[in-house]
């Protein structure tokens, strides 16, 4: 089968595409899915250019959606010809978060999804919601999940409150799908005004550009009369994080999600006492929260955005075109 590898020292161009051998049948209580696409998140931009250090031959990509080809002894969740798709963490089932951290994150600790076939347990993966396409499927994984739980199950999100989301990744537009799908009002900022504007047609309630306006914690404020949002999908980190608590209310809920402005730095903690803010950080969900997600999305017919897809084969030129910030929602790649 074919399959990328990041190859030692992890690069964009030393992305490798090679042939392995045939994983094999399943096991009991395994399946073998045929992968059919998988999309890119931050964190798996990490991995190939070396930011999160990984075995040298390392599969990356922790999203995979595909076909089920054969079923090992005991799964009756699952049969032959079924779409599924990726849990990001495959030892999280349910409850509280489980202290291994990434080393059980396919395409980080183990291998990811980058790869035309995979047999694996079949709580690894779940079912995915109603039409869906495969590469629809893969964009649920990390950004969807971790969207998801950021509003409604650490922001226990209620109708009326009001979110706000930062740019036009693949987080913040689920973020805003959910949130309006939840009824919500949706405070949306950019770098673009016309991503600006396709978050207006999306149904964003108000718009900020960030880069026009570095104040703009101050005036997604004023956009509340003063009050302040109730939740912010926070996924710039320490260089937004001020701003973000400029913008909410007291006793607000900020989901600290991302690093795109910054690992570390200096914060206004003053702000979260003054504010008795609940800033809540969350590393994408577990498989129950997936299914509770998915749930949602058949009741609600959320499609996802997706700006673009590439060939297997492209994945260095697709993770480049993330990297240019250009897009809109989600990358695929097509296996
Ligand atoms: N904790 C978790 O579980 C988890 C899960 C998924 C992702 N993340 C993190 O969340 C972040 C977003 O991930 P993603 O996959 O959605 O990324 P992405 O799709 O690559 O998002 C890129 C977009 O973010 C916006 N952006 C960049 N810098 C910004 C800033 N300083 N202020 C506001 N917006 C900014 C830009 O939007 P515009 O072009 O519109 O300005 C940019 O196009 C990453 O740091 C990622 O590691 C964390």
């Amino acid at each position: 089968m074919k399959a990328i590898q990041v190859k030692a020292p992890a690069s964009l161009d030393t992305l490798t595409l090679v042939d392995l051998p045939d994983p094999g049948q399943p096991a009991p209580g395994q399946i073998r899915v045929r992968l059919r696409a998988s999309s890119l998140n931050y964190h798996d931009f990490a991995v190939v250019t070396g930011m999160i250090p990984a075995a040298d031959g390392r599969i990356p990509m922790s999203d995979g959606a595909g076909e089920v080809v054969a079923v090992g002894e005991g799964v009756s969740e699952f049969a032959i010809g079924d779409l599924v798709v990726s849990t990001f963490f495959p030892e999280w089932l349910d409850g509280t978060p489980p202290l291994t951290a990434f080393t059980g994150v396919p395409g980080d600790g183990i291998d990811g999804y980058a790869r035309e076939e995979v047999v694996a347990a079949a709580t690894s993966f779940t079912h995915v919601p109603h039409g869906y396409s495969a590469a629809e499927a893969a964009t649920l994984t990390c950004a969807g999940l971790t969207a998801w739980r950021a509003l409604v199950v650490d922001g226990q999100l209620k109708a009326g409150s009001t979110v706000l989301i930062q740019g036009t990744g693949g987080v913040s537009i689920f973020a805003l799908q959910f949130a309006k799908a939840m009824g919500a009002r949706v405070i949306a900022t950019s770098s673009s005004d016309e991503k600006l504007a396709r978050l207006k047609a999306m149904g964003a309630d108000e718009l900020i550009n960030y880069k026009d306006n570095p104040a703009w914690g101050a005036a997604a404020l004023g956009l509340t009369g003063g009050k302040g949002v109730d939740h912010v999908v926070e996924i710039g980190g320490s260089g937004t994080l001020d701003q973000s608590m400029i913008a909410t209310r007291i006793g607000g809920h900020i989901a600290l999600i991302g690093v795109l402005a910054g690992f570390a730095g200096p914060v206004t903690t003053a702000i979260l006492m003054a504010r008795q803010l609940r800033v809540q950080g969350l590393t994408v969900g577990s498989r129950q929260q997936q299914l509770d997600m998915i749930d949602a999305i058949n009741v609600n017919g959320i499609r996802p955005v997706i700006d673009r897809h590439f060939p297997l084969a492209d994945l260095a030129d697709a993770f480049r075109h993330q990297a240019s910030g250009s897009h809109f929602g989600k990358i695929v790649v097509d296996i």
